[in-house]
This record gives structure tokens, sequence and C-alpha cells, in this order.
């Protein structure tokens, strides 16, 4: 078998075979495809896309690529989420320690930055010492010992994907059905829960644009879960202006931090709560979706789900002292605001354009080798439906270079759309698909 001859297949919309989806996962997980054939193989993809069996091969195949945990021997129940990437999303920062409070295992594996959405491994490595890449043995002890242990892809836990995905974060192959199924579910199989829920978002913000194709990848997910056995709900969730009020790193995770204190934003409440509800009823069928989020809420209030963070980040290696006093997190050099010069009620504030804004100042990566920095973001004070006036400070632009942060400002104030009607605060929750 030959890449170029598999390459060429795809660039002329031709159905790969199993053999040769395997041929290339395997192929390049050891290093004898270059990363160039492969961005060509991944292109292709992308523009030609993937039939179902197609799409079902190379998730298999990913999965394959290294270990395969079985969990069994833990729990009859593990539980697993993920969500299909966002701007100022870290509801896996919440939500994880929030189920797990309640008693079921979680176990999951995270994935970095993608293109403009940020990643929860990222976030995590914000907090000082933070070890995202402990060996499996310590990731199993640690969910026996305290019920929970979040990582990142450093172990030999679908590495297919690990290569795949860094590589389609630097040739512009993010938004696409055939290769985002195959990542998230490869990673789910290879990660041992048997429950999953997963969080497809969509809007600008998300890589489905638009609820059509956010039903199409959760359709397409689904299936692959079936096939390997696993439940797993959809929720489609609105991502059309960033979730919450803190995008970046260290600024996402101090959100996420004084969330589990109590003090959550409306939308991202409301996204943490569906999930966890669905996540809770996978483990307990018997119950009902919306005694779930009160139980999911009470521990929120009784702080039992921020212990369960602080215990977490201390037995992965974290500085918890950075939990208690979140002024600990390194500050950007400048914090600039951002003043409308214009009254009226906040129309749209587009996620994606926001996100890039993020990145640019240095929140994301534009090669593959990049290093991001944790202390630059975006904090914005107001959201779609708020009314400002003219002078108000809508956001403050937190860089390390003030030229960026400058243009970033100008930037920004394009991105608020003010109207003089009143609108509607959006709904966050668009659909759920059992
Ligand atoms: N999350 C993943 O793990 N993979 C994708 O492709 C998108 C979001």
């Amino acid at each position: 078998m030959n890449i170029v001859d598999i390459i060429r297949r795809k660039r002329d919309k031709k159905e790969l075979s199993k053999e040769e989806i395997e041929y290339f996962v395997y192929e390049y997980t050891k290093g004898n495809i270059t990363d160039y054939q492969a961005s060509a193989l991944v292109m292709a993809i992308y523009l030609n896309g993937m039939n179902n069996r197609e799409i079902t091969d190379l998730t298999l195949a990913m999965a394959n690529s290294g270990e395969i945990l079985d969990l069994s021997t833990l729990s009859e129940c593990i539980v697993d989420k993920h969500s299909t990437g966002g701007v100022g999303d870290k509801v896996s920062l919440i939500l994880m320690p929030l189920v797990a409070s309640l008693g079921i295992i979680v176990a999951k594996m995270s994935g970095r930055g993608l293109g403009f959405t940020g990643g929860t491994i990222d976030k995590l490595e914000s907090i000082p010492g933070y070890n995202t890449g402990i060996k499996i043995e310590e990731f199993i002890n640690n969910i026996k010992e305290i019920g929970i242990s979040l990582i990142g892809q450093t172990m030999n836990l679908a590495p297919a994907d690990k290569k795949i995905y860094a590589l389609r974060d630097t040739i512009a192959c993010t938004e696409s059905i055939p290769l985002i199924a195959s990542s998230i579910m490869s990673k789910k199989i290879a990660a041992g829960a048997n429950k999953i829920v997963l969080d497809v978002t969509c809007g600008s913000g998300a890589f489905m644009k638009d609820k059509m194709q956010a039903e199409s990848l959760s359709k397409m997910m689904k299936q692959i879960g079936k096939l390997a056995n696993k439940e797993t709900v959809c929720v489609i969730t609105n991502m059309e202006e960033p979730l919450g009020f803190a995008v970046g790193n260290n600024l996402e995770v101090i959100e996420a931090i004084n969330s589990l204190k109590g003090n959550m934003p409306n939308d991202v409440r409301e996204v943490v709560l569906e999930l966890g509800a669905y996540m809770y009823k996978l483990a307990n069928p018997e119950t009902n979706i919306e005694e779930n989020k009160k139980l999911l809420w009470e521990n929120i209030i009784n702080g039992k789900a921020y212990k369960k963070f602080v215990e977490l980040v201390e037995k992965q290696g974290g500085d918890i002292s950075y939990l208690k006093d979140t002024n600990k997190f390194k500050k950007a050099e400048f914090v600039l605001p951002v003043i409308l010069n214009k009254s009226g009620y906040i129309y749209q504030i587009n996620a994606e354009e926001v996100g890039i804004l993020s990145c640019n100042l240095g929140a994301g990566r534009k090669k593959k080798e990049d290093k991001i920095d944790e202390s630059v973001g975006i904090i914005l004070k107001n959201k779609v439906g708020d009314f400002i006036n003219k002078g108000d400070i809508v956001a403050y632009i937190h860089a390390n270079d003030m030229q960026k942060g400058k243009e970033a400002v100008q930037k920004l104030e394009q991105i608020y759309k003010v109207q003089d009607e009143k609108i509607e605060k959006p709904e966050t929750i668009l659909e759920v698909i059992l």
C-alpha cells in the first residue's frame, strides 16, 4: 500500500477502504508518513468528506492506534463528557468535579486548543504543577482513590488523534464532521468510559455553524457510540456568542473556580446543569432531569463540587493555593478597556471573531509547536440582550503586547453589534438528542 495512492484516491473523491484507512492511521502514528503527506490527505478528507462506513473505520483505527482502557473493574458505570469546542468553554472544569462530587466516576481525556477554540488541557495546565500527562496506572489509581481524573493525550491513548488533531489545527482543517466525529469518539472509546454525554456546540464560535450540521454530527457520533457499545447523549448548545464572560486560559480557569464557588454566569450554569443532569441520568436511569439539576446545584452551593476540584488538582500535582486565591494567577501586563461609542441593545458578539482575537493575543497556537500565553485574553462585561449606554466599558483586553492589545480593542469595538430595538436573551440549550 502506498500513501500517495491513498491521497490521490481521496483527492479524486473515491471511497477509501478499511485497509487504506488503517494503513494511513498506523503508519502516520509510527512516523512513517510525513506531516506534509498527512496534511494532504486530511485536507482531501476535509474537502471531499467521508461516508459513514469510512468515518467509523477511521474512528476505530484511531482508537486502536494505542491502548484501550478497560475500567469495568472500577465501576459498572463510568461517564465521560466531551465538547465539540467553543469560545469561553470552561464547562469541563466545572462539570466534571461537580458530577464526581455526586459519586459518579469520572475518567476524562481532554484536548488542547483547536483553531479559534480553547482546550481544557491548556486551561488545566494554567494551574502551576497540574500534570495532564500522568501514566495510565496513576490515572486509574486517581479514579480509584478520589473518583476523578482529568488528563491529556500524553498517554498511549488514541495517539493517532493526538497527531492528527495537532496537524488539523495548523492547516485549517478543523470544521469537518468526519474529522471531528473520529477525533472525539476515538478518544472516548480509548479512555474506557461506557456512557458519554456530548456537548455539540452550534453557532459562530463552534465548528458547526448551524443546527442542521450540529444534528448531523450528533447523529454520526451517536451511531459510532452505539457500535462501540457506549450509550451516548448529545446536547446541542448555543455558541453564537462566547460562553460566560472570560476567554483565554488563566481568565477562564479563574471563571471556572469562581463558578465552583457559586458565582456562575447564567449561560455556563445552564450548560453545566443540562449536561450534568444527563450524565447523572445515564448513571442512574430511574432519575429525573429537573430533579438532577437541583441535586447538582446543591453541590455547588454546599461547596462539595469545589472541594472535589481541589482534590483533583492536588492529586495531579497542582498548586491548590491558586484555587484559594485566584489573584495568584499570572496577569497580563496591559489591561485595556473597550468602550462603545453607541447606546442600545447588544444583538451580536460573534464568538468566532472573539476566539480569533484571543488567539492573536497569544492564547492559541499558530504552529503545532507554539507555546501559548496563559495570561492573555478577554473579559466581556456584557452579553447579547444587555442594554449599554454610550461610553460604557463593555470588555477588557488582557495583553502582553501593547500594539496587539490596541488592535484587539479596536476589533472588539466592531465585534459588539448594537441596535435600538430590545432583544431577548438567546436560548442556551437548543436540542437534546437521546
Ligand atoms: N474536540 C476534539 O477532541 N476533536 C475535535 O475535532 C473537535 C473538538
